[in-house]
């Protein structure tokens, strides 16, 4: 870790009051009465936690609400439900059965603008759905403890799986669909799945993703696969092999739609989701039951004021995190109205998001700041088009929010009336640790502000100790909540060194922060080998190992470097093998082959050549360096330089 990376940043003055009739009608009123229940969590986390976990349906009661043997943890110990359940029959018993649970618009637009395909679902209709699939699924051979991977565009379908998946206590492990056929073929064989759930493709502005295509690639480097079933979404031609592959409707239709939920044990294995980190292989982070499900469905209520009537927007994709905690179980066990949309954000137009908005009145927004970058490089007049007087809050997630987009988001699209929250967590935590309660806590841009009840964390020095406030250093939490995750599939080594070595006893973040006076928390941004490219994580080994794949590479160093647009970017410096020339064409090359492997997230924004890469006597290289050449020494138009790294000086301490 490099010290210096982190150096407090230069003081905000701004600060916003939550909008006064917000607090009237908020979950929490006064900052006096956040100040008391954050007091009370953190005293008796256990008495805390048991008590929000009253509001959820437990088919066993819990024994202990916390066993902690750092750095295991389980929550609820002894106790049995099913999160499906909760979201489902729990909401049904609530009242809220002829409720919409799922709104949802696929990107094809008419000439007039207006959606092709629509769907909505109650809460009834949506059980009946989750019931089918998970019949179908037994039927198929998926059995309790199965790992079944979702591999599919954003449509009721993925929602639906998912919840069957809970519902028969098979975790799911959802891949992302812009990942390659590489990504799926990585994740099978760590998670050791033979179900595959994917459709013949999905849209994406204006093109259909060939996502059974990547899947019959991927099947074609492993034989884990043992079923594939294919939602028919687009409609294009699709190879079936018979005997592995199955149509969805074929599969699931005549199953019958009633299916008990299991009573699954607290710990049981909710989800894997594949993460990046400073190794060259993606992570499975591991999540189980009742303390995921107790987590997001009170971080959800609290931090969005989730109320029966809200239409309820995160525009994240299922494939993160965000989707899996803000999109499905966190607002479906709040029986709220959720809204999906399959497409990209400016299709046909800059104005889609405006525009779904207005059409479904829109209460609450949880977007990224990449997104609301882009947005605000199109101009005020797309938002202008469209009434958005429906907002009541907006949140950010992802990245760090500069000042700038933040006011332009309260501006332009809150009309300085919306609470913004602006969540600070990870694929980890599960849930959202660090935020603003949008009825009581000031705002100040650019800070994920305090603590959620029950979270405590610190910014230390690399020995433990307390930053003075305004100091920076590591932010790490002091004590485990119910999201934490569980482990890294498969490797409690990795599970251990990554998050529980660097402080002993207690969690890292990976990330540095400065504590302001106020208590607010300023998030700094990583200090490990992470990158954060339009508020996605990436691995700069991953990248790395990727580029050394390709026949002609010889060695690669990948760092990340600011970007007005994407927050960070990639600068790849590469040596090639003797012979190979160096030009644009072998820059095109590279970026498509490490697209290829991680996918176009992933594409170098530039790669520069080197006869040799700076290294420390002891071999290590010397990132800082290339990061300081990528953030200032960048010369645009500039292809074929060699830079030559043989005039530096070779210092003996590492990084
Ligand atoms: C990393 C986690 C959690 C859902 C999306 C990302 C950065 C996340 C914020 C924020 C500043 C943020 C951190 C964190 N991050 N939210 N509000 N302010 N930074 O999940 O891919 O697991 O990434 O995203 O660096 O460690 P993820």
């Amino acid at each position: 870790m490099s010290e210096s990376g982190i150096e407090s940043m230069a003081k905000s003055s701004l600060k916003f009051d939550p909008p006064v009739q917000f607090a009237s009608t908020a979950h929490v009123k006064s900052m006096a009465e956040y100040e008391k229940l954050y007091a009370e969590s953190i005293a008796d986390p256990e008495a805390f936690w048991a008590g929000r976990a009253a509001e959820s349906h437990f088919f066993r009661k819990w024994d202990r609400v916390l066993e902690w043997n750092a750095p295991f943890a389980r929550w609820f110990v002894g106790a049995q439900t099913n999160v499906s359940y909760n979201c489902l029959e729990h909401q049904i018993a609530r009242g809220r059965g002829d409720h919409t649970a799922i709104l949802w618009e696929g990107e094809p637009a008419k000439s007039d603008g207006s959606p092709r395909d629509v769907v909505r679902l109650t809460y009834r209709q949506l059980l009946v759905e989750v019931c089918r699939c998970a019949n179908g699924l037994r039927k198929l051979g998926v059995q309790k403890g199965d790992r079944v991977t979702l591999y599919m565009p954003m449509v009721p379908e993925l929602v639906i799986a998912m919840l069957a998946c809970a519902r028969i206590g098979a975790p799911h492990s959802v891949i992302f669909g812009g990942f390659p056929a590489q990504a799926i073929v990585d994740r099978l064989q760590d998670a050791k799945s033979h179900y595959v759930i994917t459709a013949d493709g999905g849209w994406r502005r204006g093109i259909i993703v060939p996502l059974k295509a990547n899947v019959d690639q991927a099947c074609q480097m492993t034989d884990l696969v043992k079923k594939v079933v294919v939602l028919k979404r687009c409609g294009n031609d699709v190879t079936m092999t018979a005997g592995r592959d199955v149509w969805w409707n074929e599969a699931f239709a005549d199953c019958s739609d009633q299916c008990a939920a299991e009573q699954l044990d607290s710990e049981h294995m909710l989800f894997l989701l594949y993460t990046s980190g400073s190794t060259g292989k993606p992570k499975g982070i591991l999540h189980t039951t009742a303390g995921y499900m107790v987590y997001t469905a009170q971080t959800a209520k609290y931090i969005f004021d989730l109320k029966p009537d809200d239409v309820y927007w995160c525009t994240a994709d299922i494939g993160w995190i965000t989707g899996h905690s803000y999109i499905v179980y966190g607002p479906l066990q709040n029986g709220v109205t959720v809204v999906m949309y399959e497409g990209a954000p400016n299709f046909p137009e800059w104005d889609r998001f405006w525009a779904i908005i207005e059409r479904y009145k829109v209460t609450k927004f949880y977007t990224a700041p990449t997104a609301i970058r882009a947005f605000m490089k199109q101009g005020t007049g797309w938002p202008e088009k469209h009434d958005l007087s429906s907002l009541r809050l907006m949140g950010t997630v992802g990245e760090p929010i500069n000042p700038a987009a933040w006011m332009w988001y309260h501006e332009t699209i809150g009309k300085k009336k919306c609470p913004i929250v602006d969540t600070w967590w990870q694929t980890e935590t599960g849930g959202i640790l660090i935020a603003p309660l949008p009825g009581v806590t000031p705002t100040k841009p650019g800070s994920a502000t305090r603590p959620f009840f029950g979270i405590e964390p610190a910014v230390v020095d690399k020995d433990g100790n307390d930053q003075p406030r305004n100091v920076g250093g590591l932010l790490i939490i002091r004590k485990p909540w119910p999201g934490i995750l569980r482990g890294i599939y498969g490797d409690d080594a990795r599970f251990k060194q990554q998050y529980w070595s660097q402080i002993e006893g207690h969690y890292f973040t990976g990330d540095g922060a400065r504590c302001d006076e106020d208590g607010y928390f300023w998030i700094m941004g990583r200090v490990d080998d992470v990158i954060k490219v339009s508020g996605h994580r990436l691995g700069t080994a991953e990248i790395e190992s990727a580029l050394v794949s390709h026949p002609k590479v010889a060695e690669a160093a990948v760092v990340g470097y600011p970007d007005d647009m994407t927050g960070e970017a990639i600068a790849a410096f590469v040596t090639l093998k003797g012979g190979v020339k160096v030009d644009d064409m072998m820059k095109e090359e590279l970026k498509r082959h490490v697209v290829g492997q991680v996918g176009s997230i992933a594409r170098p924004k530039e790669i520069r050549f080197a006869d040799a890469l700076p290294k420390t006597r002891s071999g290590k290289i010397m990132r800082r360096l290339l990061r300081e050449l990528a953030t200032k020494g960048r010369v645009d138009g500039d292809t074929t330089t060699l830079e030559d790294f043989s005039t530096i000086s070779q210092p003996a301490d590492d990084e």
